[in-house]
């Protein structure tokens, strides 16, 4: 995020004349404080490369306009509390920091649950191998049983949400969470490794109401590897 903000700087000299008509280089120049400017990141893979278990009308919608929108949310919120710093004015604080979170946290899990998928044939699917693979056992007791608990996880949310695997950190231990919406139900001292969207954009075109279905097909394309290195990344 750091260099999309010292791009975004970058930008900012040369698009000084075009000020008065950009929201985050106003803010910049004004007392409030710095911005980042949030960006939709790019798929590591094309629209269908997750068929058949995630068609890639879904893939496309999903990815160009619903994470788009919280990217697009979350620069407003961020924007909006930047004018509330210059203004003075904190009268609707309160729900610009919740669209804060409910933003941010749309575009955080997005941006992980697009990394935590790959097609079978680009390692996708099967079993963790490694460091992962016997830390899992250590905290679940098998494999098997760490699949049983994350898909009933994945399936008993309530309304929109997901399902996450996370690193504690005060003993890292493996623990799964589940959040509702973008951010409600989180835990704190965590890291996510893990995660499956169960909100229906997620599935619907392909699985109608049939939740349990897609998150048991869902386990054909997670990226092991991917999420192996992220809990040594972690571990250290
Ligand atoms: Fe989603």
């Amino acid at each position: 995020m750091k260099s999309n903000r010292r791009n975004f700087i970058g930008a900012f000299a040369s698009m000084s004349a075009l000020a008065s008509t950009n929201m985050f280089a106003s803010l910049e120049d004004s007392s409030s404080g710095t911005l980042t400017k949030h960006e939709l990141p790019s798929l590591p893979y094309s629209y269908n490369a997750l068929e058949p278990y995630i068609d890639a009308k879904t893939m496309e919608l999903h990815h160009s306009k619903h994470h788009k929108a919280y990217v697009d949310g979350l620069n407003k919120a961020e924007a909006e509390l930047a004018k509330a710093r210059s203004s003075q004015d904190f009268s609707l604080i309160q729900y610009w920091i919740k669209q804060s979170a409910f933003h941010g946290g749309g575009h955080a899990l997005h941006s992980l649950f697009w990394k935590c998928m790959a097609s079978p044939t680009q390692g996708g699917g099967g079993e963790p191998k490694g460091q992962l693979s016997e830390k899992i056992k250590e905290d679940f007791g098998s494999f098997d049983s760490f699949k049983k608990q994350f898909s009933a996880a994945a399936a008993s949310v309530e309304g929109s949400g997901w399902a996450i695997l996370h690193l504690r950190k005060s003993d890292h231990r493996l623990i799964i969470l589940q959040a509702e919406n973008q951010h409600k139900l989180s835990a704190w001292d965590t890291i996510p490794l893990l995660n499956i969207d169960v909100w229906e954009h997620a599935y619907y075109l392909t699985y109608q109401n049939k939740r349990a279905d897609y998150i048991q097909a869902w386990w054909n394309i997670v990226n092991w590897n991917f999420v192996e290195d992220l809990f040594k990344l972690h571990s250290r």
